[in-house]
């Protein structure tokens, strides 16, 4: 007789794949059974009652007290004997680690916003804000980061650095790369999780990884950074969910203290992990003498003065983005172009329309636009080019003279005062200006904003 728990866990056994699971029996009406392998599983526990979810968002408003079900552990929950968690493949016993959750209800509600996306887009002042909170030192000239601290002369030793990463993370992922390149001249390459861990890549300890995930949950992320540790690699962590799987299995790391990303479409986790990358950078360049002085502190200004000009850039793009989504709420296709620091911007600014809107788009690097996607501009082919002053502006302005050779529609995100391109425009979001290296991150809020009024209007 194995009993309930003993027939679950023996089924579990047998049972290939990721799962997070609940299993009830009539027979047993006091019990629930809980397990999970590669997915997240999260236990509240209240007074008399217990909650279960993926992550503890659902249940902060009953309870404080959460247990998180580690990798391959399974639980017996009820009343009578309370939680028991045990190892799925040995039955062994595991004592339960309470956290006190830190969440609290206003960052998991709406606020009054039509949706958590919304709210989360115009969040982002903040939440850049925090990330830089304790970190950024503008008076004393210093970035402060323990995690980057502790392990300095590993990761500036490195012959190497990995980025591993899945969707938006990934795009972060890709400017990193720019960012660490430029300042700290150490060669980076960016992965996507899902295909590292499936080819068998050539890392090994004289390697540092730095993994990326909002969640610090997603499976192709995680399992690479298995792989990665196996084969020697340091692995650094950047995510924004406190005491997340991948934050508890990586060998240092920094949060990025966005607060919650309720919205399935990432947006302030996406401006935070920039800004991350962006300490990390200076931090190393400054550190290995690849970034002078006078430099460094006139990027770590910039740095800190980019909360305010996501203030500005959201308060002057709402009704603009707006307005334009009007137009093209039926469009098929869309292309999305950028040079340099703003390339990966075009790939997210694609993602993000796909992801919510269900309409077809494409990132693109604008210089490769004639190497064949320029067959399919017409007029009925709207097309966002991110054509900041600085970086490749005259580039941009002869990629847009081809684009309207073609009477193609051109959207462009450029800064304010721009004449050149938007006077060839057929609408102009402004933004304010900054160094290359960060405008990313100003330019990503008109993005965001677009494809969210798009998907809403649609
Ligand atoms: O939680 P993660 O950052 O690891 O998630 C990775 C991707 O699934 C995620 O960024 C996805 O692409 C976003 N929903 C896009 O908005």
């Amino acid at each position: 007789e194995l009993g309930f728990a003993g027939a679950v866990r023996a089924s579990l056994n047998e049972v290939y794949g990721a799962y997070a699971i609940t299993v009830m029996h009539e027979d047993f009406p006091g019990e629930l059974i809980v397990a999970r392998l590669g997915s997240p599983l999260a236990i509240g526990l209240g007074d008399k009652e217990f909650f279960i979810a993926s992550d503890a968002s659902p249940f902060v408003e009953f309870t404080k007290e959460a247990v998180y079900l580690e990798e391959g552990h399974m639980a017996t929950i009820s009343l009578e004997n309370g939680v028991n968690i045990f190892t799925i493949k040995d039955n062994e016993k595991v004592e339960p680690a309470i956290q006190e959750l830190r969440l609290n209800l206003e960052q998991i509600e709406k606020g009054g916003y039509e949706h958590f996306m919304l709210k989360e887009i115009n969040e982002q002042p903040r939440s850049i804000r925090d990330t830089m909170r304790g970190r950024l030192l503008v008076d004393e000239g210093v970035i402060k980061m323990a995690g980057i601290w502790d392990h300095l002369e590993r990761i500036n030793k490195a012959e190497r650095i990995v980025i591993i990463a899945c969707g938006t993370s990934w795009h972060a992922g890709l400017i990193g790369e720019y960012l660490i390149e430029e300042f700290a001249r150490i060669p980076v390459e960016v992965e996507y999780a899902s295909e590292f861990r499936y080819r068998n890549p050539i890392i090994g300890p004289k390697d540092v990884v730095i993994a990326i995930s909002q969640s610090g949950e997603t499976a192709d992320t995680m399992a690479a950074i298995k792989l990665a540790k196996e084969k020697g690699a340091f692995v650094y962590g950047i995510c924004n969910v406190v005491d997340s799987s991948i934050a508890r299995v990586t060998d240092a790391g920094s949060y990025t203290h966005a607060g919650p990303e309720i919205g399935v479409a990432s947006t302030k986790a996406f401006t935070a992990q920039l800004t991350i990358l962006s300490l990390i950078a200076l931090k190393l360049g400054k550190h290995n003498g690849n970034l002078g002085n006078a430099e460094f502190m006139s990027l770590i200004a910039e740095l800190d003065a980019i909360p305010t000009k996501v203030e500005e850039v959201l308060q002057s793009s709402h009704e603009v983005a707006k307005n334009i989504a009007k137009q093209y709420v039926d469009a098929t296709n869309f292309l999305y172009l950028g040079r340099g620091y703003n390339f990966p911007s075009a790939l997210e600014g694609a993602l993000k329309l796909k992801e919510i809107s269900y309409i077809h788009a494409e990132g693109y690097p604008a210089a490769e636009m004639k190497h064949g996607p320029i067959a399919l501009i017409d007029e009925n082919m709207p097309i966002v080019i991110i054509a900041p002053k600085q970086g490749h502006y005259d580039k941009i302005v002869s990629n847009v003279q081809e684009i309207k050779a073609r009477k193609g529609q051109v959207i462009a995100v450029v800064n304010k005062g721009d004449v050149q391109v938007s006077s060839m425009a057929d609408h102009v979001i402004e933004m304010p200006e900054t160094s290359e290296c960060f405008s990313p991150i100003v330019a990503a809020i008109p993005l965001q904003l677009l494809s969210y009024y798009i998907a809403v209007y649609r």
